[in-house]
Order: C-alpha cells, then structure tokens, then sequence
C-alpha cells in the first residue's frame, strides 16, 4: 500500500475531537466558546494557548503556533503525517494502514534489526531491575544517589545495573529465545574465540542505555563504580548493526521535544553531563559518545534547532573540543555559541558547587558567540604584558576575524581587541585590511562567499511590510488555485521573497497539482517542516477580505519585487564598497553598472 486512502484520513479526522485529545497533552479550561492552557511548544507562564471545539482547530497567540488535531499530534509528538494518523486511529477506533513506504521506522526495520533492539529492550529492563531491587545492586544505587541521582532520573533515563558474575544476562536471553549469534551481534554478549561458553559483556557496571532518535535503546555505557587502575571508567557497546557512535547523541529523542520550548539545544562532551543539567532543569541537552562531531550529528541537531549552545568541561581538553566544534558551525544554518565553565571544572562538577540555577543563568544563559569565544581562545595562556604574546595575539585574532565578519561585528571585535592590547583602532584596521585582502586571495574562486545577504534573518515573528506582503499573498494563493496558477503560470514564477515562503510556494504547487484544489488543512498536513506548517495556518488563520483580490494580489508582488531588488542593490553597494577598500576597482565599477542597472529596472516595476 503506498498510501492512506483520503476517506481514512478523514474518517480520522471526523472520529477525533480536538479538545479531548489537545485535554491529553495540555490542562485546558473552558472561557467563553474557547478552551485556553499553556502552550506546550513555548515556555509561558500565563495561558495564550486556545483551542477552538467549532473550529477543530488550536492557535497559540503567543509563539504562532497553530492548526489541527492532526499537526498537533505531528508536532507534539515529532513524528511524520502517516503515524500521526495512525496514532489518531488507534486512540479513535479506527483502523488505520500504515503505508510501509513512509510507515513506522519499526515497520521499515529488517526483522534483524527488530531483534536486536528487542534484546537492548529486553536487557534494560534487566538492568535497571537489577539496580533497583537487588542486593548486588545497592552500591551502584549509592553511588548514584551520591551524584545526585532522583528516582525520576533514574526512571527517564533507564539507568541499570550488570551483575559481576560473567554470563546472567547470556542466559536470560536465551531463555528469551536469542540465539549465541544474536546476542554476539547486538554486542550484549562476548563469545570466547577459542570455543568456552558466552559471557556477558558489562559486568559490575552502571548501566545507561543509548537510544536511538526515536528513543529506542540501541546501545549501552556502562560506568565502573569504582575507578580501577587499567580498566576503562566507560565501557561503550562496540558497533553494531543498530548502533553506530558517530551517529548517536546521547539524550536525542528527548531533547528534540525540549528543544522546541527552550529553543536551543545544549551539546555537551559527555552524557553524565547531560544527566546532570536535566537535574538542573535543562531538559534539552544531548552527548556525543566519545566520538568527534560528525556530519551526521550537525544534521540530527539542524533537524530540530537553529540554535545549539556548546558546552564542554573548563580543562585544556575541553577548550580544544569547544574550539573544534564551533568551528564545525561556522558555515552552518544552525547558530552556535559556546558556553564556557570556570576554573576547569566540567559541567557537573559546576553543578554540584555552585547549584542548578547559576548553571542556568550563568553559564548556559550567558554563552559567547564563536567570535568571541575565538577572542577568548586565543588569549588563553597568553600574557598581554608581554610584546610578543600581544602580537602573536593580534594575529590570531585577526585571522579569525579576516572574511568572517559584519561591519558591525569587526567594529566591535576591533575595539575590544585595542582595549585589550593598547593598540590602537586606526593601527588595527589597518592591520585587519590587510588580513582580509589576503584571506580574500586565498578563496579566490567565491570571492564573496561569506558576506551575509543584509537582513535576511530566519527570525520567526517578522513583521516588516514586506513580510506582510508575502503573507496576504500566501494566504490568496492558498485559498484560490486560479490565482495561484495566475501566478505559476507568469513570467516570473515564484514571486516570494523569503526562504520559508519560497518552500512554502513550491510544496503548494506539488500539492496543486495532486489535489486539484485548495485545501489548507490538508496541504498543512502535507508539509515536513513544523515550521512551515506554523507559517501556513498562521496564514490560513488571518481573515481577508473577498473584494479587490486581483489589485491586492498584484500590490503585493510589486511590493516584494521591488524589496528584493532593493536588497540585491543594498548587498552590491556593499560589495563594492570592500572591493574598493581592497583597491579592486574593475570589480567595483562593474558592480556600480549593475547597481544603476538594478536602479533602473526598480523605477520600472
Ligand atoms: P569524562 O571522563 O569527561 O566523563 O568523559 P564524565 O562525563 O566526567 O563522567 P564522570 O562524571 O566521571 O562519571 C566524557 C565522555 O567520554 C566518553 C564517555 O562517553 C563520556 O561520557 N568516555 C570517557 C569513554 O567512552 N570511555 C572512557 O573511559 C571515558
Ligand atoms: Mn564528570
């Protein structure tokens, strides 16, 4: 089956009401025709989160959040189209198929696969068994009361305990109906080379399962309660067909929910550290596993952030991971900053001295931008009385700076660089210029590659008048096919200026054509990206007026027209302003021909 029959959808749709299911995940109380709670996809104190039983709609007035029960469950519970109409069918009594095309990621697991996480499961639940109502467990419950560990700590993040004795959990399994083979693969179980009977692979350790982006455990670490002499203090599972380090972040499946309140992520090097800042009330923090950053986890962190605050330990080591890994960011889409720890401790030693809430405020509340922390990484073990530490001061700093920065930015970085070292702005600058023309050579192919378009922020409440535009010409074009194939079909095309609005026009015309006509619910449903889907019902929410369609349609597009040739004469300008400073006028005078060119067409629209 490659899809859900529409008649299935909107038996779903019919059988579900949205107050009793929203009743599920928020408490809501009833004013006037309306029920109103706290909106759970931003952090609020007083309620601005609606729900409309008529409508069968929710719209949050505070972050914009907003639409039906279906992109509820979709948001709320991160999961695609398919499963959320699948979980509404379950909770409805309607029996829904889930397409294996874009079904459950169980469903499209290899049957091995499955088996191996049944046993993870399995084991986990072994472990933390073990840990809390057993004897043999009671020192390893110590030791983690000791560190601070709650029940509720110990439950959310399944923490366990293996025996010291070498094979229980070998023969649990194979009771379980695992065979030796199994066992070995998933990595729970050693199989001596030379024949000899299978043993565990964690024994008297404290146990944490690793899990998956879908929260399913497909690994473990285990920790050593007592730190021995050549043994090591975290043994991980090896790599295994579920499991692969460099694609895992401790505490993933959690954080992308948190993520989406506290708007940010936090990266931290290790995954007691994690544990820890949730005991402090950050919920949205996430480990790598003793690996290097890879690309695979700038990904994962992408899909559910635009803003990951770096936090590793204060010590020399933590400083160079700090400093790899804002560098991974720096060409990013994902904004990072970087949090850094006093006095060499790492974040739970932090914690524990000085208390969850300065660790909130002081630490992760006050992180540095990667410039700054640049600045900062280079002073370190420098000595600005001395000459040459200054020097070699400057220089480092201006090469971080050189092909990297704003106005604004260098302006600021450059003054705080002279207070710093006693040199003077003027000497600076100048000193800068040179720095950049030569980092500008260095990169000749894409000369200017790093220069920011001017204000295109992804900021998510824009309210200047040309975002206004796109939105009366976003909410025409959902609510009537015949303009937006007006539009489609024109010269021009794609008449947004924005990038979210650009995705948005371009799914609308995959949907267009599929479905015929409009349909904002369903195209909302239709869309990946939770926050195009917060755009369109925003859009789809605001009332219109029926009179003046076509003269207000056109107003609008002239209007972004003329912006986004405003703002390409703006990004020129500037342009042509560094190539002067670099002397490169051929380049300059070309760039003012096209900025005349550019004024002239702008006077035509
Ligand atoms: P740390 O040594 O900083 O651990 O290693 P920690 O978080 O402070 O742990 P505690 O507080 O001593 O219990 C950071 C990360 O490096 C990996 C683990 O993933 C750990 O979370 N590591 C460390 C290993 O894989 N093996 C080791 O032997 C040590
Ligand atoms: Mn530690």
């Amino acid at each position: 089956m490659k899809r859900i029959p529409e008649e299935k959808i909107e038996a779903v749709r019919s059988a579900t009401d949205i107050v009793g299911l929203i009743g599920e995940y928020v408490q809501l109380t009833k004013r006037g025709r309306n029920w109103f709670g706290l909106c759970p996809f931003h952090d609020e104190n007083s309620p601005s989160f609606s729900v409309s039983a008529d409508k069968q709609m929710f719209h949050c007035f505070g972050c914009g959040a907003g639409g039906n029960a279906i992109t509820f469950v979709m948001d709320v519970e991160n999961v695609p189209f398919t499963e959320a109409v699948a979980k509404l069918g379950v909770r409805a009594g309607v029996e829904v198929e889930v397409p294996d095309t874009e079904g459950s990621a169980r469903e499209r697991m290899p049957e091995s696969h499955r088996r191996l996480i049944d046993a993870h499961t399995f084991a986990a639940e072994y472990y933390q068994h073990l840990l809390l109502n057993t004897v043999e467990g009671e020192e390893a419950l110590e030791y983690l009361r000791g560190r601070g560990f709650t029940d509720g700590a110990i439950e959310k993040f399944g923490v366990g305990y293996s025996l010291g004795n070498s094979d229980s959990l070998a023969r649990l399994l194979s009771r379980k109906g695992f065979s030796e083979e199994e066992m070995e693969e998933a990595g729970l179980v050693i199989r001596p080379e030379h024949g000899g009977s299978p043993f565990d692979r964690f024994r008297n350790r404290i146990m944490f399962p690793l899990h998956d982006a879908n929260g399913r455990t497909v690994a473990f670490s285990g920790r050593v309660i007592e730190k021995a002499e050549n043994e090591p203090k975290y043994l991980n599972s090896p790599e295994t067909p579920i499991f692969n380090k460099g694609e895992i972040l401790y505490n993933y499946h959690n954080a992308r929910l948190a993520a989406r309140k506290s708007g940010n992520v936090i990266l931290f090097e290790g995954f007691m550290d994690v544990i820890s800042a949730d005991l402090a009330g950050i919920q949205s923090g996430v480990a790598i596993m003793g690996t290097a950053l890879s690309d695979k986890h700038l990904s994962l962190l992408g899909r559910i952030t635009r803003s990951v605050v770096i936090c590793t330990d204060g010590d020399n080591a933590g400083w160079e991971a700090a400093r790899r890994f804002s560098r991974l960011f720096k060409t990013g889409r994902t904004e990072a900053t970087v949090a850094v720890i006093p006095d060499g401790m790492d974040p739970d030693d932090y914690i524990r001295k000085h208390g969850g809430e300065q660790f909130r405020e002081q630490v992760i509340g006050q992180p540095h931008t990667l410039l700054s922390f640049a600045m900062m990484y280079a002073r370190r073990g420098k000595n600005l009385n001395n000459e040459n530490d200054i020097l070699q001061y400057i220089h480092e700093v201006l090469e971080e700076l050189a092909g990297n920065t704003t106005p604004v930015e260098r302006d600021l970085y450059l003054n705080q660089l002279s207070r710093e070292t006693g040199v003077s702005a003027e000497a600076l600058t100048a000193q800068f210029r040179k720095a950049e023309a030569k980092n500008v050579r260095a990169e000749k192919p894409t000369p200017h590659k790093q220069e920011r378009p001017p204000e295109k922020p992804a900021g998510k409440t824009r309210n200047t008048p040309v975002s206004r535009a796109e939105r009366i010409l976003l909410s025409h074009i959902l609510r009537d096919g015949a303009v937006f194939a007006g539009i489609r079909d024109s010269e021009e095309g794609n008449p947004f200026f924005h990038d979210e609005y650009t995705a948005i026009y371009v799914n609308l015309a995959g949907f267009y054509e599929e479905f015929g006509e409009p349909d904002v619910h369903r195209f909302a449903e239709s869309l990946q990206d939770p926050e195009l889907r917060r755009i369109v019902m925003e859009t789809a929410m605001s009332e219109l007026s029926d009179e003046h369609v076509g003269e207000e349609v056109q107003d609008c597009i002239r209007h972004i027209r003329k912006y986004r040739i405003e703002m390409e004469i703006r990004e020129k300008m500037q342009q042509s302003r560094e190539a002067e400073k670099l002397h490169d006028h051929l380049r300059a005078l070309e760039l003012s021909k096209q900025i005349i060119e550019l004024k002239k067409s702008l006077s035509a629209v």
